[in-house]
């Protein structure tokens, strides 16, 4: 059967980190797959996710099936999260949402729904944007088209770019826009940019689409959500898959929610019966561990705080990285600025240099990153930060 199937090349960033692992020089430094490291270079189970495990190790007392929409206090906190405490769309029970298998399972679901909607739906991504968004929407059967966003010889958006070929799209397009934390460029919109998308989104009438998965990672976690609730309280629509991944850490747990802001009540309730008949269509019920400790952290005054220290200390640490090596590229005399770094945002970085410079450096020096020169941040520490720095100076 299966020899019919081409066989594919292995997928690039799971490709680097086997590169990687076989690599010999102890001098080696891995900035690839997108997780978020220490100091030590590990990555540990956060303090109030494992005081949450305790917690619902004693409570949990069946494996039985859960509900199809998940843990309703999971929804519940991930909303006020994402939406605000406040939220007027949230009072007027006009949001659908479920728990799903981590930021992927979200968009995939929301992309099935969004093709239950109409024929040869567009949704239209940024240029670059995170790599499995083609697959994840694509093969739920809409048609990918880009719109410019990131210019590499300015290192930074080009939103005139943006904002031009937007103008193109209509009713029943569909908009893809990272709510914070740029994947893979660390490049964010400011608040005054998404106003000028929010009047767009009005004028034109397609629908946001908004991928967020670094949550608290860009200016904290009340500031990186403006974009999201700006659209999602003056917009009759808006959609927005989250992942808990990075920011609870709950990486192989899979957990994230997919909402669904609608037009009004009535609306709503369709909209939560059709995506639990997408999920139930693909995995019947999300997995309940990683949902059940966000509802337990989030409902937990003292647990909360703690996640929003550790969410802090995180950002604060990822930025001071950038700092560091900013300083240390200058003290060894690099020839080009890379001060923008500096003003990116989260766990990415683009270095802007060739896929040339990429290879040589991997080769040289085994420092491991993308070839679209995307850097995971978080990989850099005191150790690494000097070396990391003469490698970059010497494939310029
Ligand atoms: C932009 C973006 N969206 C979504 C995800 C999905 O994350 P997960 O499925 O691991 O929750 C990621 C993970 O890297 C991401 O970078």
């Amino acid at each position: 059967m299966f020899e019919v199937l081409p066989q594919l090349s292995p997928d690039p960033i799971l490709g680097l980190s086997a590169s990687f692992r076989e690599d010999t020089n102890p001098a080696k430094i891995d900035l690839g797959v997108g997780v978020y490291k220490d100091e030590q270079g590990k990555t540990p189970i956060m303090s109030s996710v494992a005081k949450a495990q305790n917690i619902l190790l004693e409570r949990e007392t069946t494996k039985t099936y859960i509900t199809p929409q998940g843990h309703q206090g999971f929804i519940d906190g991930m909303l006020k999260l994402l939406l605000g405490e406040n939220s007027k769309v949230m009072m007027a029970d006009r949001v659908a949402a479920v728990m799903a298998p981590g930021g992927c399972g979200s968009l995939r679901i929301l992309s099935e729904l969004l093709a239950r909607c109409g024929d040869n739906l567009k949704c239209w991504v940024s240029d670059p944007t995170w790599a499995n968004h083609i697959p994840l929407i694509g093969s739920a059967g809409l048609e990918i088209k880009t719109y410019p966003y990131f210019d590499k010889e300015a290192a930074g958006i080009n939103f005139d770019a943006m904002m031009e070929t937007l103008k193109q799209t209509g009713k029943g397009d569909i908009v893809l826009l990272h709510g914070c934390c740029h994947n893979p460029t660390g490049a964010d919109l400011t608040n005054a940019q998404w106003d000028e998308i929010l009047v767009l989104a009005q004028e034109r009438g397609f629908l946001p689409f908004i991928d967020v998965a670094y949550l608290g990672f860009g200016d904290g976690l009340e500031e990186d959500a403006y974009g999201i609730r700006l659209l999602a309280e003056n917009l009759p629509e808006v959609i927005i898959a989250a992942s808990c991944s990075k920011n609870f850490g709950l990486y192989r747990e899979r957990t994230g929610l997919a909402a669904i802001v609608t037009n009004d009540s009535a609306t709503r309730k369709i909209a939560q019966g059709q995506i639990q008949s997408v999920a139930r269509a693909i995995y019947s019920m999300p997995p309940s561990w990683g949902g059940a400790l966000v509802d337990i952290i989030l409902a937990d005054t003292a647990l909360k705080n703690e996640w929003m220290t550790e969410v802090n200390e995180m950002r604060n640490r990822m930025s001071s990285l950038r700092t560091m090596l900013v300083d240390k590229l200058t003290e060894n005399g690099a020839d080009k600025d890379f001060s923008f770094l500096n003003t990116q945002k989260g766990m990415f970085s683009y270095l802007c240099i060739t896929p040339e410079q990429v290879r040589e450096i991997r080769a040289k020096h085994a420092v491991y990153f993308v070839d679209s020169s995307r850097i995971n941040v978080a990989g850099i520490n005191q150790n690494n930060v000097d070396t990391l720095a003469k490698a970059l100076i010497s494939v310029l």
